[in-house]
């Protein structure tokens, strides 16, 4: 980190992993445990940053001195993602977010019905938050940053996913069952849109967290505006 470089400025970050209701018992979900989303948060409060974390069905306690806005959809998450963004330097989108949804939400508990096979489950596409973000900036030179979580071809992927969003940096990691969701280590390419390609080490999440700032920083508007 860089002392205060981000002193004067309000960062948004989302973390965790959203959940899709089915019923009131019952939820599509992923495994992000939220730590990297709360690694940037922390890391960003320290270099002097206001520092809203959007934070989707995670178990952490609040980091001190940052606003945590509870979630638990996608659609929430979005409200509330959008609403701070309207008025923040820079976005990072570290949350799972669930690219579908049941298309249905059962008030009452689904019941299993005997002798009959279940119907298969009807699913429609959420909004894309990161590239809805991209596209409208409601802030001159806000800064805004993706996470690509990929199993396989972590690279190439990573590199489409830039193009699609339209982000200014993406951080592609490679996730498993038991591969960065939950641990307290990551390892990561940063990609931006200006061609440039950082690699991250394996290490702590802070370490992660700290090169994200660097290279926001560098892109942030010279003064601080507030
Ligand atoms: O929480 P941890 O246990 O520490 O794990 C960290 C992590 C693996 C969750 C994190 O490092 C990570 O990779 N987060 C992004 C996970 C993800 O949703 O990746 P994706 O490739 O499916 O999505 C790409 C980007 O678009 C992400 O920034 C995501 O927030 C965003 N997105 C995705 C779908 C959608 N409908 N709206 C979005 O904004």
């Amino acid at each position: 980190g860089s002392g205060a470089d981000l002193a004067g400025r309000h960062v948004v970050v989302s973390a965790g992993g959203t959940r899709e209701p089915l019923d009131p018992v019952r939820f599509l979900g992923n495994r992000s445990s939220g730590k990297q989303g709360y690694a940037l948060a922390r890391t960003a409060a320290a270099r002097g940053a206001r520092v809203t974390l959007v934070s989707a069905n995670s178990a952490l306690p609040d980091p001190a001195g940052v606003d945590v806005v509870r979630v638990g959809s996608t659609l929430e998450l979005r409200e509330a993602v959008t609403k701070a963004a309207a008025e923040a330097d820079a976005v990072v989108m570290a949350a799972a977010v669930a690219d579908f949804r049941p298309a249905v939400y059962a008030t009452g508990k689904i019941k299993k019905k005997d002798d009959r096979e279940p119907e298969p489950l009807a699913l429609v596409r959420n909004p894309d938050i990161l590239a809805e973000l991209s596209a409208s900036r409601p802030r001159s030179g806000q800064v805004v940053v993706g996470f690509a979580a990929e199993t396989d071809d972590v690279l190439p992927h990573g590199r489409a996913k830039l193009a699609a969003k339209g982000c200014d940096l993406l951080v592609v990691n490679e996730v498993g069952e038991s591969k960065t969701f939950g641990s307290e280590e990551n390892e990561a390419v940063v990609l931006g849109a200006d061609g440039s390609e950082t690699p991250v080490p394996y290490g702590p999440k802070e370490t992660l967290a700290e090169t994200v700032w660097d290279l926001i920083a560098e892109r942030l508007p010279a003064a601080p505006r507030e």
